[in-house]
């Protein structure tokens, strides 16, 4: 029996290929070579080898080409694939189709019938040569008409050519034919089986299968052609077939075959071998025929992960309708599986007849979770709105919770889709557990997403309805949603507190809000029961007090009533006194709010037409104008600094009042009536006032610059900072004006002492400040007065002063303070600093995008000051072990801070008196002059 030779060289597999070269066949002018084209199309599933191909198809002649639409190069690759033909097919008849599916269709039918033809070619050579392969077949006892067994089928072929590399080739080559419907199982089955047993037919009337009338001399030719084209479609046949196998029926051959292809697939090809490997094992092959088909809905549990192998869909979420379009190649699906959240998006076939590769939910946690695409890029309408990273870090939170390995993380985004992903994290079953990034973001939002906007895009997610489903699955996920929002609204009344309920737009917002979910009877008894339930269960978590000590009523604030005789927090729009000093130092004064700008209070003052303006001046004479537009001087002013009027003129010839250049003489009678314990534990109850009243938001806004803040202060901030200083500079005045040795010495040992009760009472500002005091030069000098100290107090002196080194960062201190559990007062200039690098070093956008690492960072800060407040501090009974007396751990009340034999109330009080109005020298010249005059 001759032996036809296709062409030698059959390049393994290749969608395109198969088409190409019939392209090439009747375009035999073009001289070049079948393996020229192929190669040329051998990286396959790349836009580029599609815009090759189109450049191949543009040299042939136009007859010869169907009417390809070049913006739909899909339509193209999936010319090959034939497997829901006939279904499609009749289904095309029926329904109207888009222009891409229209190209799609005519060339789908351009193939179908160059398939049919070699199929004839094939069927007429089989006749002629081995008529005898056709015949009925007996098998457990059943006849079956005029059919082949599969391993004849693949014998024949592999005979009549002896080029074929495997039989699998021969298999991929006879399931071209059964896709097209050409060639039959007897029970119907849609794989092409290499058996004894497995029988098949051709379909021979339906098709026409006898109707090719070859000449005698192209004979050879002929099935040299089709023989070619089906060699050249069988590898995706063989493939697709392969991927319909249950994943537990693939042979190694099978694995081998996915393999290869995963290589070429954009979604898959940076993953490692092993991986990919494990992949083929467990891919499953799902076909939709009809574009429209929802393939999941927004909400849903996420069940797989999904490659497009063939088709597009459409990207729609709630809200905003399609946002999107994915292509061949693409993956969706992955954040619902690694974030263990709902779907954040609705996904839609675009066309018919679309192809994907899943991966089902615990093959993907099991192979991919932790090595699936480090980045995840969402785009909407061509831009991209979020940026994901995987994160393998265990963040510890101050909720107490921890955020778990290997989730996305947001990088950057926009506020409204940062805001949509945080609503898609929270979950409802948890009723205490918020996400760590979801504080993150309400912590930062001032930054990127003013109030307004922030307030707008809650009460628009609130409302959201979507747009399909049934009525019932809309109520539910409405009313999901809407819990959702309440559950973030909580949390973030619980993080910014009286800070919401003093800014008109928030407060406006939360009122209509509360409304809304108490008109809602079905969201507000659902909310009621809940709130029931966590009352009984013990709750720590900031947010969730909030909820908690929400009473029927949803008042956000019920639970910020600010505790009666504590210091009050300073609000932006409390009005203060403003002392303003003339030329001659006689002073004015008025009443204005904190916040009032520079120009309010010159024209408060005087008539705006005269040239006056106002000047800030410190105990040195450093001077500074003011712009009008400047806010909040009066929570500005550093130690010893006032405020000046004066004409334009006049600026220069300004002095420092009087009182600015106090004190003039030591306090130390009054210092010596003072334990050093008693000073530090009203330092320590000071401190912790300040310390409470400063909301740590307060940082964002002094670091990103309150002027972009409208509406916002940062007095309590400046306040607790201003405190810092002037503890530093109190040490250093009263060591200056100390003229007596032995007094001094006494003194010096007393603030080391302090010092150390600061350290145990966890109150690291207020010991850094006497810290710094002590390392102040013009006390570092005084020899005489160190040398009187005892050594064991300079022994503790040089011990603590480790505490300071500066090197690595601030290395030591950073480790001691790891250490402490809360309640603590941290050493605010340093985190001051961290926020100051943070803001400085990195941008607040990334390609137009919110950098939320750069948000994230801040927060962490935020987050740590939270920490150190999260136990109520408890002032101690001298009697007890100074470190279990200052910190009880337990939900005490507030106790007496003196002894009865060392202090009366009276001197306690004397004491508290003294220690919140410290008068210092801030000029270092003067100090130092002092110092001199002291020890020469
Ligand atoms: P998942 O949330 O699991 O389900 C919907 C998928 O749509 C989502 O994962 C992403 O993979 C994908 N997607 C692509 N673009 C967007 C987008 N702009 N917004 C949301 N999801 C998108």
């Amino acid at each position: 029996m001759p032996v036809t030779r296709v062409a030698s060289v059959i390049p393994m597999r290749s969608k395109l290929s198969g088409f190409l070269c019939l392209l090439h066949r009747q375009h035999r002018d073009t001289k070049r070579s079948h393996r020229d084209i192929c190669i040329a199309l051998k990286t396959r599933n790349t836009r580029l080898s599609r815009q090759k191909l189109f450049g191949e198809m543009n040299t042939l002649p136009t007859s010869d080409i169907p009417d390809i639409d070049t913006e739909a190069p899909a339509a193209v690759m999936c010319s090959a694939d034939t497997i829901f033909r006939s279904s499609l097919r009749s289904s095309l008849e029926q329904t109207p189709l888009p222009d891409a599916v229209d190209t799609q269709d005519t060339i789908k039918q351009f193939l179908s019938e160059r398939i049919l033809k070699a199929a004839r070619v094939v069927y007429i050579t089989l006749l002629e040569r081995n008529p005898g392969l056709i015949r009925d077949r007996k098998h457990h006892l059943k006849t079956y008409r005029q059919c082949s067994s599969g391993k004849e089928l693949v014998d024949w072929l592999m005979k009549l050519n002896d080029c074929f590399q495997s039989r699998s080739q021969a298999v991929g080559m006879w399931q071209v034919l059964v896709d097209e419907g050409i060639l039959v199982h007897v029970k119907q089955e849609l794989n092409f089986h290499d058996k004894d047993t497995q029988f098949y037919r051709f379909v021979e009337a339906d098709f026409d299968l006898n109707n090719t009338t070859i000449e005698k001399d192209s004979k050879d030719d002929e099935l040299q052609e089709s023989l070619s084209l089906l060699v050249q479609m069988g590898p995706d046949a063989l493939l697709t077939m392969i991927l319909r196998k249950c994943p537990n029926q693939r042979t190694p051959d099978d694995l081998e075959v996915i393999y290869e292809e995963l290589l070429h697939i954009k979604a898959v090809a940076h993953l490692s071998t092993s991986v990919r490997k494990e992949l083929a094992a467990v891919l499953v092959f799902e076909s939709h025929a009809k574009a429209g088909t929802v393939l999941f809905s927004q909400g849903d549990k996420g069940t797989s992960w999904y490659i497009i192998w063939r088709g597009s869909v459409n990207v729609i979420t709630h809200g905003k309708g399609l946002v999107t379009t994915l292509h061949e190649g693409d993956d969706f699906g992955q954040l619902a599986l690694v974030n263990d959240a709902p779907r954040s998006a609705t996904i839609i076939l675009r066309e018919d007849n679309c192809h994907f590769l899943r991966v089902d939910k615990q093959d993907f946690i099991r192979i991919l979770k932790d090595v699936e695409a480090n980045t995840v890029r969402l785009e909407e309408h061509g831009k991209a709105v979020l940026v994901l990273e995987k994160s393998s870090a265990q963040e510890s939170t101050y909720q107490g919770g921890s955020a778990s390995s290997n989730k996305y993380t947001v990088m950057s985004g926009t506020p409204e889709k940062i805001l949509e992903h945080m609503l898609e994290t929270i979950k409802l079953e948890t009723s205490d557990f918020i996400d760590p990034s979801v504080s993150d973001f309400l912590l930062t939002h001032p930054v990127f997403m003013p109030y307004s906007q922030l307030c707008a895009a809650l009460q628009h997610h609130y409302q959201a309805e979507p747009s399909e489903g049934s009525d019932l699955e809309k109520a539910a996920y409405a009313l999901n949603t809407k819990q959702k929002v309440v559950k973030l609204v909580g949390h973030w009344v619980a993080l910014f507190g009286s800070l919401l309920r003093d800014n008109p737009v928030a407060f406006e917002f939360l009122e209509k809000f509360r409304e809304g979910v108490m008109a809602d009877s079905r969201l507000s008894s659902m909310l009621k029961e809940q709130l029931r339930d966590r009352r009984k269960t013990k709750i720590t978590e900031n947010g969730c007090q909030t909820l908690t000590k929400l009473n029927r009523k949803f008042d956000w604030f019920s639970a910020y009533e600010e505790p009666v005789g504590k210091l009050r927090s300073i609000k932006a729009q409390d009005k203060v006194l403003y002392e303003i000093f003339k030329p001659d130092h006689k002073a004015v004064t008025v009443m204005l709010p904190v916040d009032a700008s520079v120009n309010d209070i010159l024209t408060t003052l005087v008539d705006p037409e005269r040239n006056y303006v106002l000047v800030k001046m410190n105990s040195s004479g450093d001077r500074v104008q003011l712009k009008l537009e400047t806010t909040a001087v009066s929570a500005s002013l550093g130690v010893n600094e006032r405020l000046f009027l004066c004409s334009a003129s006049q600026v220069e010839q300004l002095t420092p009042v009087s009182e600015q250049l106090v004190p003039e003489k030591s306090t130390m009678d009054t210092l010596e009536q003072m334990g050093s314990k008693d000073m530090a534990s009203q330092h320590t109850s000071y401190d912790w006032e300040l310390f409470m009243a400063m909301h740590e938001v307060e940082l964002v806004y002094y670091v990103f610059g309150r002027e972009k803040f409208p509406g916002a202060t940062t007095a309590n901030l400046e306040r607790f900072v201003r405190r810092f200083n002037e503890v530093q500079y109190w040490v250093v005045t009263e060591l200056c004006l100390c003229e007596d040795l032995l007094k001094r010495a006494i003194l010096l040992k007393k603030f080391i002492k302090m010092a150390v009760v600061l350290k145990e009472q966890k109150n690291l500002n207020s010991f850094f400040a006497v810290m710094f005091g002590l390392s102040n030069s013009a006390v570092q000098r005084l020899n005489k007065t160190w040398e009187r100290l005892p050594n064991k107090t300079k022994r503790v002196y040089c011990a603590y002063e480790r505490l300071m080194d500066p090197s690595r960062n601030h290395r030591a201190y950073r480790l001691a303070v790891a250490k402490l559990s809360p309640p603590y007062i941290p050493f605010m200039p340093l985190l001051l600093k961290d926020m100051t690098f943070i803001h400085e070093g990195n941008q607040n956008y990334t390609d137009k995008l919110v950098n939320f690492e750069k948000m994230r960072m801040i927060a962490r800060t935020l987050k740590m000051i939270r920490e150190c407040r999260s136990q109520p501090y408890v002032p101690s009974s001298p009697q007890k072990g100074l470190t279990e007396r200052m910190f009880l751990d337990a939900q005490a009340i507030r106790i007496s801070t003196y002894s009865e034999q060392s202090l009366t109330l009276r001197s306690g009080t004397n004491v508290r008196l003294y220690i919140q109005n410290l008068k210092v020298i801030d000029n270092q010249k003067k100090l130092t002059q002092l110092s001199r005059a002291l020890e020469r």
